[in-house]
């Protein structure tokens, strides 16, 4: 099973999913690359894709996007991994509703999902803290919790659940159960 592993990132938390998943699939044929070094006509040539990205604005990055657009043909088999700064499964959900709307129009089949927090490395505490605090009283609260909360994300205990979540996806193909 030839698999590429491509990836979206702008701060390096999506880089350190792809590269722990890579990591753990270690007697597998995967081709690890950032999505802008990925030639859309080599996509085909997988059996499957992971497909990674932070989300910007409520959207993926702008090179999934592109790369889904500028292939004609991507792999039967895709799995999606993003990383993000919701907690709310309702709202993080839908961040990537198109992509997921390409790959179905592509006729392809998205295998399963990995999400996890993401905090911004380049930022310290006080300086996330700063950015909320101008925020309505009411707000305020509930928004420094959020900063805490995404404090060292991705962390070992998502690395870890990555690891399991892409060992088990491949377990699952390998016994025809996906
Ligand atoms: C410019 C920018 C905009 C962001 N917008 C959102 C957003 O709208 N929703 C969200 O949940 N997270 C948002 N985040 C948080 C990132 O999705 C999160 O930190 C993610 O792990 C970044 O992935 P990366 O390190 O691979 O770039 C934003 C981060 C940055 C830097």
């Amino acid at each position: 099973m030839k698999i590429v592993m491509a990836y979206h990132t702008q701060t390096g938390n999506t880089k350190k999913i792809a590269e722990t998943m890579k990591d753990a699939l270690e007697e597998e044929d995967v081709t690890i690359s950032s999505i802008s070094e990925v030639d859309p006509s080599s996509l085909k040539s997988y059996d499957l894709a992971f497909l990674g990205t932070g989300i910007y604005g409520g959207l993926p990055g702008k090179t999934l996007k592109k790369l889904l657009r500028d292939a004609s043909e991507i792999p039967p088999k895709i799995v999606l991994f993003y990383t993000h700064a919701t907690a709310d499964p309702k709202i993080y959900k839908k961040f990537l509703k198109r992509i997921r709307k390409r790959i179905n129009e592509a006729g392809s089949m998205i295998l399963d999902e990995f999400e996890c927090l993401g905090d911004d490395p380049r930022l310290t505490l006080d300086e996330k803290l700063e950015r909320v605090k101008d925020l309505p009283p009411d707000k305020q609260k509930a928004a420094e919790e959020a900063v805490k909360n995404l404090i060292g994300h991705p962390n070992t205990e998502d690395l870890e659940s990555a690891r399991y979540f892409v060992k088990s996806i491949i377990k699952r193909i390998k016994t025809g159960k996906l």
